[in-house]
């Protein structure tokens, strides 16, 4: 009796250890407003669990604050806003360069096409402000309108760099795409007409083997791979080797997420393909091989191709289309204040 009520006074005392700890980390202040609107995110049962950090709880006022910030040209140097390159309509890509849409990136551990900043949202937040941006934090600390919005939302009287990327956070972790026709159909709401399912037999089946990577859910893995777009790589196509310096990965590339797929060409990390039937006949016939080539695009049983006939390929792509989620491009809670 005596021992296990030391053992929970110990594990206690760690605990509060770890607490203090943590709490002396963090320069955001303890004593945040309170009277601000919490926002809880939902998303079915099919993601897998939102972590989310303790120190940057999500709030109605700080996502507005975050989305202010997103769509305002004060953030850079030299008159553009991350709106200008990231666009609502097209799942915040563009049409123009290979840019990355931003869709359920709160799930996402690892960021840009090489994966070169990890960790946390407010980690690659932080590197879009400071080394993308190169935000003039004087400057905004001028703005009367912003120093009353982090007043509220953080209780501070300054603005740095961390709280900037504080309530970009929010508004990102607001980005939650769950209402595509897929999802519907995962949830019993709606049907796949025809087409549509036998796309999606391919799509979860070894005929396709798409599912290994874009994972059903967020149909990402989160991970990187080669999936034999380049047999030799220079420039930007060493991808995820420019970061780690390892042979084995040269050409591997962040995988991306397949919603709103439709409306976020052009495709891969160059944007080399405009449609999805290109995309669809590189995986069925155009893989180049290399050391580094993923296994899952070399099996024996592909001989090199997925040998998609043009009907094949024609429901793979319809059920591409089936995550498309128009309720995401036209949420309000993400629109230009
Ligand atoms: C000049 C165009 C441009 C502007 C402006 C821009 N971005 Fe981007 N963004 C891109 C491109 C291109 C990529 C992909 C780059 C890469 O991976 O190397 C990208 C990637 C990202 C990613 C990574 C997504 C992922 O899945 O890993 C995030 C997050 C992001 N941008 C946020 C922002 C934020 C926040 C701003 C404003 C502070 C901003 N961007 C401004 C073009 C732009
Ligand atoms: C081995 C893992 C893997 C498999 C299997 C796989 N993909 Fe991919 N997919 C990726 C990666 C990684 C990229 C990004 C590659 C790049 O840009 O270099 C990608 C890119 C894409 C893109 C372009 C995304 C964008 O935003 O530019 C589409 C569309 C796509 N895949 C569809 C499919 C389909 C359909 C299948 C099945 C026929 C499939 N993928 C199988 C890993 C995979």
């Amino acid at each position: 009796m005596f021992l296990r009520l030391i053992r929970i006074i110990s594990r206690s005392a760690v605990l509060l250890l770890l607490f203090w700890s943590c709490r002396k980390e963090s320069s955001v202040p303890v004593d945040a407003p309170v009277n601000l609107t919490p926002y809880a995110i939902t998303y079915p049962y099919y993601f897998p669990i939102l972590e989310l950090p303790a120190n940057n709880p999500l709030t109605l006022e700080g996502i507005d604050l975050g989305r202010h910030l997103y769509y305002d040209t004060i953030l850079s140097r030299d008159g553009r806003a991350c709106a200008n390159c990231h666009f609502q309509a097209s799942a915040f890509t563009t049409y123009t360069s290979n840019a990355l849409a931003h869709i359920n990136l709160g799930w996402n551990n690892s960021f840009l096409w090489n994966g070169k900043v990890q960790g946390s949202m407010e980690d690659i937040m932080m590197f879009e402000v400071e080394q993308f941006f190169n935000t003039d934090v004087a400057k905004m600390n001028r703005s009367v309108f912003y120093r009353k919005e982090f007043k509220k939302v953080y209780n501070s009287d300054t603005i740095t760099p961390q709280l900037l990327s504080y309530a970009l956070s929010q508004f990102f972790r607001a980005m939650v795409s769950k209402n595509s026709l897929c999802d519907k159909f995962f949830l019993h709401t709606a049907s796949l007409n025809a087409s549509q399912t036998r796309g999606f037999n391919i799509f979860t089946t070894e005929k396709g083997d798409c599912f290994h990577c874009h994972s059903l859910g967020l149909f990402t893995d989160n991970k990187f791979h080669n999936i034999g777009l380049d047999s030799i790589f220079i420039g930007v196509n060493v991808g995820r080797y420019n970061v780690t310096g390892k042979e084995s990965d040269l050409g591997h590339f962040k995988t991306p997420t397949l919603r709103n797929i439709e409306l976020t060409a052009p495709y891969m990390h160059d944007g080399r393909y405009t449609t999805l039937e290109e995309v669809v006949d590189h995986y069925d016939s155009k893989v180049k091989h290399s050391n580094t080539l993923d296994p899952i695009m070399t099996k024996p049983s592909k001989l090199y191709g997925l040998g998609l006939t043009s009907q094949d390929k024609a429901d793979l792509v319809a059920f591409l289309k089936t995550l498309t989620d128009t309720s995401f491009t036209n949420n309000p809670l993400l629109q230009k204040p």
